[in-house]
């Protein structure tokens, strides 16, 4: 634990999610694990953190009017429902927070086109949440977190056996990031003042997607190229292959990266006090757990 940061206690949600234990993580090493509080909606699935652990699901508003007591930062993690639904759901943590008396509020939003492509519905629901905690009259950070990298890289052993990455991003560049480097952001937001009131994209370098498949061969000695397809034909077999909700979303995720919704100048530097790491050192790390 650091000896110059002032006793504060930090509840982060979502904690038994990839991200969220990515976040306790390292703030336990800043403030040390008597002073970090999970809250999840399985509190089962968040135990190895080794933290106190509470009940909080973001359906339930008088879950996190109990989680939240005598907590003084809370991270909000976003959900995961249809859009309209996230917004009730986000707005139920901040107004347990409120009742509270909790100082300040960190919530992780996300890069995107607010309009024209299919995931701009969830990018609008990001936006509002991001509005609803500056108004919410707590103090305030907002992460827009980049694509996380390693969904693509467990979706490696497909892409193997199909010999391409194959989407419709075309030339678009895509500023990709993973969920360790956001949980070391996200731990210096909550911690540092100094970070109050701002928005950030925490990305790291843009790369096209024929780049992401030559940093993949590098790091995984495979031998993959990327074909682009249209929008229309990635729609039809995207939505064939994980319905219709998902498979729209997904195909809206890389017209946006073709649209250039996702080659955004990065804050992350400024957030965690260091450049983000390159994309082949993303992978190295992701392989590293793997192996
Ligand atoms: N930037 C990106 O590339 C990207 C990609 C995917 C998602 N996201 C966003 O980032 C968030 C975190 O990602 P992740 O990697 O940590 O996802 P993850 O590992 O799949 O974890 C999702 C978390 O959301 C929790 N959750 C779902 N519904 C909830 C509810 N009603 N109340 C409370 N908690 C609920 C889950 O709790 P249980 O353990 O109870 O299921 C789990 O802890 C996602 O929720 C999503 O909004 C971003």
């Amino acid at each position: 634990m650091q000896k110059d940061i002032p006793h504060i206690v930090i509840a982060v949600t979502s904690a038994s999610g990839k991200l969220g234990a990515s976040i306790v993580k390292h703030l336990i090493h800043i403030i040390g694990k008597d002073n970090v509080i999970g809250i999840a909606r399985t509190p089962e699935r968040a135990k190895h953190l080794g933290v106190e652990i509470r009940k909080g699901d973001y359906n339930n508003r008088e879950d996190f009017n109990e989680a939240l007591k005598g907590v003084n930062v809370v991270l909000l993690v976003s959900g995961m429902d249809q859009p309209d639904q996230r917004i009730i759901q986000h707005r139920n943590v901040i107004e347990a927070a409120k009742k509270n008396g909790v100082d300040k509020i960190v919530y992780t939003s996300i890069v995107g086109a607010e309009e024209n492509n299919a995931f701009s519905p969830i990018v609008q629901s990001n936006r509002q949440t991001e509005k609803d905690v500056q108004d919410s009259g707590l103090e305030w950070v907002i992460g827009r977190n980049g694509i996380y990298i390693e969904p693509d890289l467990e979706y490696l052993d497909t892409y193997v056996k199909e010999g391409e990455i194959r989407n419709c991003a075309a030339d678009g560049k895509c500023t990709y990031t993973s969920r360790e480097e956001l949980g070391e952001a996200y731990a210096k937001m909550l911690t540092e003042e100094k970070h109050n009131k701002r928005v950030y994209n925490l990305v790291g370098d843009a790369i096209t997607q024929s780049q992401l498949a030559s940093d993949i061969n590098q790091v995984f000695n495979t031998n993959l190229v990327y074909n682009s397809v249209s929008v229309k034909a990635y729609r039809a077999e995207r939505t064939a292959a994980l319905g219709d909700f998902m498979g729209t979303v997904i195909a809206g995720i890389y017209e946006g990266i073709k649209n250039g919704a996702n080659d955004v100048t990065s804050d992350f530097e400024k957030a965690a006090g260091r450049p983000h790491i390159s994309t082949i050192e993303m992978m190295k790390t992701f392989k590293r757990t793997q192996d």
